[in-house]
Parts: structure tokens; sequence; C-alpha cells
């Protein structure tokens, strides 16, 4: 027995931040920004707005591509950074919001990779029948973890969520996953706040080696796709399309060159809402099923790499 994906949905905040009006901010460009990283814009999630809210919209979303209500769905697994609070989960918040009680709800923490770690738990978790429908989500409000002074992090990110339905399936569907993880790695890409004794010690706002992590995520996503390629006896020229982490243009268009992938069937959404770290692969995702890209019969590989450092894989047959 597999897992497939019945539905996909998203979700971006209302308000728009371009290039142009962060260069009102910090001393950075529209050019500098595209050149880059190919960002032209992020959302900023509102205040009272919660990452449970952003996942809600794009659960609901992607519920409705299911044509299944919140009562049908008996796992609920949420991959954020940016949990709304240190606990409950946002998982929990979420099964709550929607009004899905009983089933069993956690988060997932692997940062950017946080959606592909999900999606894997849950495909097992389907496919051997310890729930039916799961609703898997990755949600984030990075712009509350930013130093917006710092223009060598802060044009990077944005909010966003992105959901899908998975169900079991006997024929299409998740074909393997493929997870790693290696914490020497943990300081080139973190934000070292603590809450402690009432208090936030240390910085809470994201801190990076850029090019330390840009070189890490272009070895390892290269690396996981093979792996996961091999592991099914197929070769890139198997995948119809490869859907990395949304992170920078130029990490994806490294990651399709050392495959031998050509660039048209790479989607890549990242121009429109920027680094959402787990939200990204989700959105994206979500772009290219409703555009009419992804159809049924189709192989679709999704590459996740972030902190920790973590990277992962999943091979579906759409
Ligand atoms: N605007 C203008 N200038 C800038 C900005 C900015 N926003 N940020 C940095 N600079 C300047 C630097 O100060 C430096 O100036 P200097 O030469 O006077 O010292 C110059 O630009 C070059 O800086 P570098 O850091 O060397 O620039 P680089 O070409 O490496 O690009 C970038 C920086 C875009 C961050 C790149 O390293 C990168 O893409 N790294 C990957 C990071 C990433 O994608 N992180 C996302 C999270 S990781 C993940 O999701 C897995």
């Amino acid at each position: 027995m597999r897992s497939r994906i019945a539905g996909t949905g998203r979700y971006l905040p209302r308000q728009v931040l371009t290039n142009a009006e962060l260069s009102l901010r910090v001393n950075t460009s529209d050019a500098w920004i595209r050149e880059r990283t190919g960002i032209a814009q992020r959302h900023i999630a509102a205040p009272g707005e919660q990452t449970s809210d952003l996942a809600l919209a794009a659960a609901r979303e992607a519920l409705a591509a299911a044509s299944m209500t919140a009562s049908d769905v008996d796992l609920i697994v949420v991959a954020t950074t940016s949990p709304d609070m240190v606990f409950p989960s946002t998982a929990c918040i979420l099964q709550d919001k929607l009004g899905a009680h009983g089933g069993p709800a956690f988060d997932v923490q692997a940062v950017c990779s946080g959606f592909v770690y999900a999606l894997a738990l849950a495909d097992r978790m389907v496919a051997d029948g310890l729930a039916r429908n799961a609703l898997v989500v990755g949600a984030e409000i990075y712009s509350r973890i930013l130093d917006w002074s710092d223009r060598g992090t802060c044009v990077l990110f944005g909010d966003g969520a992105g959901a899908v339905v998975l169900v079991p399936s006997a024929a299409a569907g998740v074909l393997s996953s493929h997870l790693h993880a290696d914490g020497r790695y943990r300081n080139i890409l973190c934000v070292p706040g603590q809450v402690q004794s009432g208090a936030v010690t240390g910085t809470p706002f994201v801190h990076m080696d850029g090019q330390g992590v840009f070189k890490f995520a272009v070895r390892v996503l290269a690396e996981v796709a093979q792996e996961a390629l091999s592991a099914n006896g197929m070769t890139a020229a198997d995948v119809d399309w490869l859907i990395p982490h949304q992170a920078n243009v130029r990490i994806m268009d490294a990651t399709a060159r050392k495959l031998a992938l050509p660039p048209e069937r790479v989607v890549s959404t990242v121009d429109l809402h920027a680094n959402t770290s787990a939200a990204s692969i989700p959105l994206a995702l979500d772009v290219a099923v409703r555009d009419g890209r992804i159809v049924g019969g189709q192989h679709v590989l999704l590459l996740g790499v972030g902190g920790g450092f973590t990277w992962g894989a999943v091979l579906l047959r759409w």
C-alpha cells in the first residue's frame, strides 16, 4: 500500500513587501536581490495572524481540492520552525481551528526540509494503516524571526503556507522517501535564541553563513536526488517535475545543472514569495498542480534542505 496526494492548497498573507519597498528600509536594491536570489517580493503576515491561521487557510484549500471536509482527516502533521507558541504544537491548534478532533496531530521541526520530513512520516502512517486521510502542512511566519536591519538575511525570507491531503492508494503515490541530517552544520543557519526564565536569551533572529549554506545545499540536494532516483531504478530523464526547496533560484539552477535536468522542468515560485522555509515546497507544488503542469502519471521529485542541517527527497508518481 502507498499513499497519494489527493488535493493541494496554499495561502499567502495579503500584505506584499516588494524589493523596492525593502530597499527603503535597508541598504539593498531590487537589482541586487533579483540577481543573487531571483526573489521579487515576499508576503508578510498581519499582526494578529498566527502560523496556524496560515496553515488553516491552506488546509481548507487542500481539503476542498480533495473533495473532503475536516471530519475526513484523522492525522495532522504541521512542518514549521515558527510555531504559534512553545507548546501546544501548531498541529493541535490547527486541528482545533479545523474542528477535526481526535486523531493524532504533531509538529515536525526540520526547518526548510520540514515538509519533506512531514510528508515522509505521514506517507508511512497512511500506507501502514495508522491513519486513513492525512493533512500535511508547511506553514511559516519568518517575518517575526528576522532582524529587519540585517540586509544579509531579511531580503531572503517571507511568510506563507502550503498543504496536501494524503489518502491510501494501491498504485500511484509516494514511491520512496530519503531523509538525512548532519548536526555538525547546525551553526551555519540557526535562530540561537532561547526562552528561559520568562525572558528570551541569545539572538532570536535568523543567523546565516550565506556562502556556506549555498555550497552545502547544492551538494546535498543533488546527492539526495540521485539517491531517490537510484532507489527506484530511474534517472533524471524520468523526472517530469523537480520541486526543490524554494530558497534561491541560483541554488535551484545549480542543482538542476548537476542533475542534467533542463530548467523548464524545475518548478520555481520563489520570485513570488521568497524563502518560506517549510511552506516553500507545498506552495510551489500547489501552483504547478493548479496551473495544469502536473498531471496524472508524471514523476515529481521533491527536494528539501534546511537548518540542522537537514535534507531529503520524496519521489512521487502523480
Ligand atoms: N543587498 C545588497 N548588498 C548585499 C546584501 C543585500 N541584501 N546582502 C549582502 N550584500 C553585500 C555584502 O555585504 C557584500 O558586500 P562587500 O563585498 O562590500 O562585503 C556583497 O553583497 C557580497 O556578499 P556575499 O555574502 O559574498 O554575497 P553572495 O554572492 O554570497 O550572495 C547570498 C549572498 C544571496 C545570501 C548567497 O550567499 C546565497 O544565496 N546563499 C544561500 C542562502 C540562502 O538561500 N539561504 C536561505 C536559507 S537556506 C535554506 O533555506 C536551505
